[in-house]
């Protein structure tokens, strides 16, 4: 069985796809692994819109026009509910990072399944709200590209380049 370490290391940005449909049961699986992701308060305040429609797909390339988003046959669009997500008492609103969490946990499962997805977030959001006709409560945060990786080894060199654990994690006095 894999450990977790093993499997966070074999997530990578994959950005390059192959055309081979994703099954129903395995897309299942990892939007349930998200559905069950931790959020501030529980206030859960998200909706994925699952994008596998041509013309949709093709609105939403517009938004990010990358020819490796356009392989991928599913994009997951993470919509955030600034209505629902918990603030704080200074006004902090943490609908990102619940966000971000649930699609964090998307990646890693989509891994577990022999699955590739690339996070997006340099889109056009003003143009990703039009092409889902979205209320203004509702804010597309993100975007996981998904489908089978066309090459398990084209991990860029950033994928490889984190900073030392040193560096970073700091036991009690920073
Ligand atoms: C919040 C966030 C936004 C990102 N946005 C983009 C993006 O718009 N386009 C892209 O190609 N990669 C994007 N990435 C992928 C990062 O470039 C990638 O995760 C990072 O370089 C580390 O590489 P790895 O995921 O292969 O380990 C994003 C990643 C995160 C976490």
């Amino acid at each position: 069985m894999q450990t977790f370490l093993e499997l966070a290391k074999a997530r990578y940005s994959v950005r390059n796809y192959l055309t081979k449909h994703v099954e129903e049961e395995k897309l299942n699986y990892i939007l349930e692994c998200g559905r069950i992701a931790p959020s501030a308060a529980n206030y859960q305040p998200w909706i994925i819109n699952v994008v596998r429609d041509p013309d949709l797909r093709k609105k939403l390339i517009d938004t990010y026009n990358r020819e490796w988003l356009n392989q991928a046959p599913v994009i997951l669009v993470f919509l955030g509910d600034h209505r629902q997500g918990w603030k704080r008492s200074d006004g902090k609103d943490h609908t990102d990072i619940d966000i971000a969490i649930i699609a964090d946990h998307i990646t890693l499962a989509a891994a577990e399944q022999g699955l590739g997805t690339c996070w997006i977030c340099n889109f056009d959001a003003a143009g990703c709200s039009r092409a889902l006709n979205l209320p203004d409560h509702l804010e597309p945060i993100a975007y996981l590209s998904l489908g089978y990786p066309a090459d398990s080894t084209d991990q860029t060199s950033r994928h490889l380049k984190r900073k030392p654990f040193e560096e970073i994690i700091k036991f009690d006095q920073i």
